[in-house]
Order: C-alpha cells, then sequence, then structure tokens
C-alpha cells in the first residue's frame, strides 16, 4: 500500500492506494471507531462491493442507502430523499458517510455529507479510475442543476480516501477511458514527463496492469493533493484542474448529463482547449498532435457533438468559472504548462467554438 497526505492542517488526510485495501478490517475499523458509518452507494457498484465493505465493518452499525445509476440523479432531488432516510434513521452527528462509487455518488455522498446537520465525517472509497485519481480527492461535492452542472454544492474534505485498485477490474472499459482523460489531465498541466509515461504506458493502462495502474493513480493524486493543498478554495492554482471542463461541461449540459461520461467531456474539452491555445500562437502544433493521437489511442471521442456554438457559450456562460462577465479559461501554454485566463481575443473563442461545436 502506498500512502499520500493531502496537507490541510488538522483537516489533513491520508489516500491510501492498493490492492486488497477493502477486505482489510486493520484498515477500514479505524475509521469508524465504533461511530455509525451510513454506506452511501448505488445499484451497480453496491451488488459488486457493499457485502465485502461490511463484512471489514463487522460488529458495526451500517445504514445502507443506495441510489439509482447514473450522472442524471446527481440531483437536489436524490440528495433530498438520503435526507429523508438519514433523518427517519436517527442518524446523528456523529455518523461517518462511507461514499463507495464513482465520482457520482462521491460528489452527491459529499454534498449530503457536508449539509447533514451541518457537517458529518465522509471516508471516499472511490471505484471508478475518475474517482482513485480525482474526483474523491480535494473536497469538492455537489449535485447538479438544470441550468449547469455542479452548480450546488460545499467544499467538504474527506477523512481518508481509500482506493483500493482491485475494484476498477469490473470497470466497464468505457469508464476506464474516461478516467485515463483526468489522468492524462495532469501531465498536460504540470508533468511531461509523466504525459510521456502516459504515451508509452497507454496499452498497459487499458489492458489495466496492476503496475500501470497505480503508477497513473499515484502520480495523478500525488499532483492534486499537492494542488489542493496549496490553494484548497480555488482562488488561483486550482483552477488549473479544470482544463478542458469548461468546454466540456458545454457538451455534457447539452446532452443531458446522459450521452457523454464526464471524462470523456474533458477529454474532448482539452482538445479545444489545445486548439484554442494554438490558435492565439501560445502551443506548438505538435503538441495538439500528440494529444490527440494518445486520446484516440486511449479510445476517447475527439469530436464535440455539434450543438452550434451560440449554444455551448450560453453553457460555458453559466459555468463557474465565469468571473467578471467573462468565461475563465485553462489555456495550454507549452505540455507541461498552463493559465488560467479570461484575457483573450473574443475572436479566438468564436473561432473555435464555431471549429467544433458547428
Ligand atoms: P460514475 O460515477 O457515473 O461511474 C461510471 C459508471 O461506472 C456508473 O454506471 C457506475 O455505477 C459504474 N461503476 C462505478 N464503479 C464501478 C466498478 N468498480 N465496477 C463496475 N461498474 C462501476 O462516473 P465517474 O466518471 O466516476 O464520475 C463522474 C462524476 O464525477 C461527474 O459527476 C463529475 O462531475 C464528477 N467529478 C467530480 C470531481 C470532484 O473534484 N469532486 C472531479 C471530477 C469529476
Ligand atoms: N476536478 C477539479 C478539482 O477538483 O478542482
Amino acid at each position: 500500500m502506498q500512502t499520500l497526505t493531502v496537507s490541510l492542517g488538522e483537516r489533513s488526510y491520508p489516500i491510501l492506494i492498493g490492492t486488497g485495501l477493502l477486505r482489510s478490517r486493520e484498515l477500514l475499523a479505524p475509521q469508524l471507531s465504533g461511530r455509525n458509518a451510513v454506506l452511501i452507494s448505488n445499484t451497480v457498484v453496491a451488488p459488486l462491493y457493499a457485502q465485502l465493505l461490511k463484512h471489514s465493518l463487522e460488529g458495526q452499525r451500517v445504514l445502507e442507502v443506495i441510489l439509482p445509476d447514473g450522472e442524471q440523479h446527481k440531483t437536489l432531488a436524490t440528495a433530498s430523499r438520503v435526507f429523508d432516510v438519514l433523518i427517519a434513521n436517527r442518524i446523528g452527528r456523529d455518523a461517518v458517510v462511507l461514499a463507495l462509487g464513482g465520482g457520482v455518488v462521491g460528489d452527491l455522498a459529499g454534498f449530503v455529507a457536508a449539509c447533514y446537520q451541518r457537517g458529518v465525517d465522509l471516508v471516499q472509497i472511490p471505484t471508478t479510475l475518475l474517482a482513485h485519481v480525482d474526483s474523491s480527492v480535494g473536497g469538492k461535492t455537489a449535485v447538479n442543476h438544470p441550468g449547469g452542472k455542479n452548480m450546488i454544492g460545499a467544499f467538504h474534505q474527506p477523512r481518508a480516501v481509500i482506493a483500493d485498485t482491485d475494484l476498477l477490474q469490473t470497470l466497464p472499459d468505457r469508464e476506464l477511458r474516461a478516467g485515463l482523460a483526468e489522468v492524462i489531465k495532469y501531465g498536460l498541466i504540470c508533468d511531461p514527463i509523466f504525459f510521456d509515461w502516459i504515451e508509452a504506458n497507454v496499452d498497459a493502462l487499458l489492458a489495466r496492469s496492476a503496475q500501470a495502474l497505480s503508477h497513473a493513480i499515484y502520480r495523478s493524486c500525488q499532483i492534486k493533493a499537492q494542488i489542493v493543498a496549496r490553494d484548497e478554495r480555488e482562488h488561483g492554482e486550482r483552477a488549473l484542474l479544470n482544463l478542458g471542463h469548461t468546454f466540456g461541461h458545454a457538451i455534457e449540459s447539452a446532452t443531458g448529463y446522459v450521452d457523454w461520461q464526464h471524462g470523456e467531456a474533458v477529454g474532448t474539452g482539452m482538445l479545444i482547449a489545445a486548439e484554442m491555445s494554438q490558435r492565439l500562437g501560445n502551443l506548438d502544433p505538435s503538441v495538439v498532435g500528440r494529444l490527440r493521437a494518445l486520446l484516440q489511442r486511449a479510445g476517447l471521442p475527439v469530436a464535440a457533438p455539434r450543438i452550434g456554438a451560440a449554444r455551448a457559450f450560453d453553457y460555458m456562460s453559466v459555468d463557474k468559472k465565469v468571473h467578471a462577465g467573462r468565461v475563465r479559461l485553462v489555456l495550454l501554454t507549452g505540455l507541461g504548462r498552463a493559465v488560467v485566463t479570461s484575457d483573450y481575443p473574443d475572436a479566438a473563442l468564436r473561432d473555435t467554438l464555431a471549429a467544433h461545436f458547428g
């Protein structure tokens, strides 16, 4: 097992990465220390792993709340139903929420933990690659609103992240690929050596080599932990982690959060951001070419849906990344170098949107 720390003073917490972690009573029991557990999962993940987790928590009271599967259920209405269950079962402030699932379960369970009785403890147990490398770390929790993704949420750091890489063996290929988009993101924003490593190891990652996956997860979490420790509330540097997200959110919102996986939308969004950076003369075309080729080798889409530039811009304008009336974008200035900026010619954004969204 490898351990990383998200250093946030007295709210610091470990990220434990390894195999067989869900089977380990010694590791899981101390997370509860006799308190009530609320296990939040969904109809796909619970049948696979809830029993194993409960077995490792034997002797502790565990209330199970099983959500419907899918991004379309990451809503205030679903969160409200969870609150109903917690209140009906007289769950108190000393409870620990265990979020067992991908980013959808993690974000919703995290939001519930942030709000229930003004905040209860949370342990993230990610089950998708995307959740291993991104959503379980850093304390962003949220639900979607019809007007925009993740519009209602809170920062609520977990007490621990338990990343058991065994759980990735049951992940559908499409979800594995979606998670790779976020792994590629870390190389693009700050680590060209890691980008080279992903290029060299993409086949091993797709084949679910335990060694390759654990390196990808460790390095991704290490980069995210460092950035979150320096800028927890996204006043500056943390916004770099949103590379591709503003374009990607337009794709997800316009397609009703159903047709595109979040990671897929981020992958295409990163390519759009890279091409806009090239359009501005700030990025060598060879980097755009390498990114496109890597996304394709990872089996990720590289063409946005033709929803129209105006509609894409509307969705981008309700995104949280709007600042003083301008859409803030994460753009690249080199491989492993990114900037957050609202200082770009409007025509460059207009032309980029027209080229990609029609
Ligand atoms: P997801 O949670 O919908 O999971 C994808 C699918 O895989 C689902 O059908 C799920 O039930 C299934 N699944 C999960 N684990 C499985 C397993 N081990 N075996 C078999 N099937 C499994 O999608 P995701 O890509 O994990 O997360 C996307 C969400 O994460 C989005 O809502 C996005 O906004 C959010 N997100 C949040 C942050 C953050 O910092 N909080 C960061 C990135 C993304
Ligand atoms: N996924 C972006 C962030 O956590 O800040």
